[in-house]
Parts: C-alpha cells; structure tokens; sequence
C-alpha cells in the first residue's frame, strides 16, 4: 500500500510555532516519525509539505496517477477557506483522511469550518503527532 502525506501552508515551522498548540516536535521529526509508523504497518509512505497552494494542488492531483491508494492531508489554515484544494480533493478516486494537530474545533469560530471535511473518508483532529499514526492506521484497516 502507498499512501502520500501533504503538509500544508505553516506546517514547515511546527516546533516553532506555539507548543501548547501544535507540540514541540519539528516537521523533520513528526515525518520520521510517520516512516517510522509505516515501517510498522508494513505500508509505503511519501511525505511532502510546500506552502504554495498551488504546489499543494499539483500533489493532490499527482496523487490520481502515481498510484498512490490513499493520501493523509493536513493542509493548515487552507483547510478553511481553500476551495481550489476541495476541488482537487473532490477529483481523488482514492481516500483520504484529513488531519490536524490541534482541536480546530475548539479553536477560534474560524478554525471551526473546514471546506474539506465532507469529503475526507475520515477525519482525526486534535491528537498531535499521533494523529498521523491514526490516519494510516485507519487507512491499513480501510483496504484490509
Ligand atoms: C492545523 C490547524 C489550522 O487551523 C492551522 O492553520 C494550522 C495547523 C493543525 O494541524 O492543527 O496551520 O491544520
């Protein structure tokens, strides 16, 4: 199994954005982290973040054709207002499951819409770094 793992806009500074929300761990480490946990799950794993919107679109739309079976997407702040990515998530043909590190529902009003949630297979918000663990996990699970 192959998934793909996008990191939005923002996410290349966690570690130095604020702790109490996001967590002291770097992007360097939760990516480790993430191959590490596919390891265990005996699954393939691609991870890749770019704060261009564009880029990000370009990867979810990658994602059609490089055979990928599924993608993990936390796409910051994006996720609340970018309908450029809801529509190239709309064209997947493959699941995906939205991220967040934080509790975006219990965050400022704002945070609390994601243009994306209807389509994600499954959403996991508000457990940190292991979020992503859960993501794969209930992907694994998905295609068992
Ligand atoms: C985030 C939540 C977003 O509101 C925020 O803009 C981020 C990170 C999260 O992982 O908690 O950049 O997606």
């Amino acid at each position: 199994m192959q998934i793909t793992v996008l990191n939005g806009v923002n996410l290349d500074v966690l570690g130095r954005r604020d702790p109490a929300v996001y967590g002291g761990k770097s992007l360097n480490e939760l990516e480790t982290r993430i191959y590490a946990w596919a390891h265990e799950l005996e699954i393939s794993v691609r991870c890749r973040q770019t704060n261009e919107e564009g880029l990000f679109v370009a990867w979810i739309h990658d994602a059609y054709d490089d055979g990928s079976d599924a993608l993990v997407v936390n796409p910051g702040a994006w996720s609340h207002y970018s309908y450029a990515i809801h529509d190239a998530l709309e064209l997947l043909d493959v699941p995906f499951v939205e991220v967040h590190l934080s509790n975006i529902e219990e965050r400022e009003e704002w945070r609390r819409q994601s243009v994306i949630a209807h389509l994600a297979t499954h959403r996991v918000i508000g457990k940190g770094p292991d979020g992503y663990r859960e993501a794969l996990k209930y992907l694994v699970g998905a295609s068992a």
